[in-house]
């Protein structure tokens, strides 16, 4: 039976730690071709940097390759069924990595695809990010559980995969949203769900100041996703006093640490310089992208 990661919910905690410990074997030195043969595609409705590199470098440095598929190539959904794309690719690759609009595309690719289909990021979630985030979290402060992120601004697909990520691993979460960009009730739900047995603590607030007090890792995104754009000047005003800068930072611990999925928008959600500062470890963050993904791709299309 073929396995997907289209939401972090997908996993529980065990496997979470295997990922992390594998992706640490990666990056510190094991350069085993695992894949030696595999292809991997790489449907991509959206822009990206990361996501499609490091998924592009892996499937190398693992001995495999990749296709890159654009919506102008294969116009999922519009030139043919998601299931017919699904159908015949699963005849000539081994796994899929699907950035899309919808989260319902991700899910009916991976219903009738008989190889691996992993989230690049849907509207509701962004997978790889979180799970590469607990990477980098766990490489900085030596463990996970009992601490505390303060993610500060929309209730985003990577702050929905983040929060169901600390949910399960026990890293307290606490959100700072205004009214009308909180985390919605089916994705709570299922955080609260999953933090009874980890028991890490959820908060919602509208105050990024009460959110960050104290907090290990403090942990932004755009106000305005891709897709969203239409949208931006309504945004930047909703979210003006949600901007992470110096003053803000400050209130978290002395060591904390300031997190960011990128690309970001300087002046924005982030103060000018910020990137720069030296509790910043957004490129860190960013490198993590390759060795965390390693290890789902092993994990996934090893046995297939
Ligand atoms: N963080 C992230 O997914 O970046 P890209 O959109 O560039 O892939
Ligand atoms: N929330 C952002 C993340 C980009 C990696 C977006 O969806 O555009």
């Amino acid at each position: 039976m073929k396995n997907d990661l289209i939401s972090v919910a997908d996993l529980d905690s065990e496997k979470i730690w295997q990922l992390i410990k594998s992706a640490i074997k990666m990056k510190t030195g094991n350069r085993r071709p695992f894949l030696v043969g595999k292809s991997l595609a790489l449907i991509f409705e959206k822009p990206s940097l990361r996501t499609r590199v490091s998924f592009e470098i892996a499937m190398h440095e693992l001995g495999g390759h990749t296709i890159y598929l654009s919506q102008n190539e294969i116009g999922l959904g519009e030139r043919e069924p998601i299931s017919d794309v699904a159908q015949v690719l699963s005849r000539y690759i081994d796994g899929i990595v699907c950035r899309t609009f919808s989260h319902d595309n991700v899910a009916t690719l991976a219903q009738y695809a008989t190889v691996p289909v992993i989230n690049g990021l849907s509207d509701l979630e962004h997978p790889c990010q979180a799970l590469s985030d607990l990477l980098t979290i766990y490489e900085k402060k030596g463990k996970l559980e009992g601490l505390t992120l303060a993610f500060i601004g929309d209730a985003n697909n990577v702050a929905n995969s983040l929060l169901l990520a600390s949910a399960l691993v026990g890293v307290n979460f606490n959100i700072a949203s205004p009214d009308g960009y909180m985390v919605r009730g089916n994705i709570l739900n299922q955080a609260q769900e999953l933090s009874q047995k980890s028991r890490a603590k959820i908060s919602l607030t509208s105050d990024p100041s009460e959110a960050t007090e104290g907090a290990d890792v403090v942990y932004t995104d755009v106000w305005t996703s891709m897709g969203q754009e239409e949208e931006r000047e309504v945004r930047r005003q909703a979210f003006l006093n949600y901007q992470v800068d110096n003053k803000l930072l400050s209130l978290a611990k002395k060591d904390a640490i300031f997190m960011h999925p990128l690309p970001a928008h300087h002046g924005e959600e982030i103060a000018e310089g910020l990137l720069e500062s030296p509790q910043s470890v957004v490129f860190d963050q960013a490198e993590n992208r390759l060795h965390l993904q390693k290890a789902i791709l092993i994990e996934l299309m090893r046995g297939v």
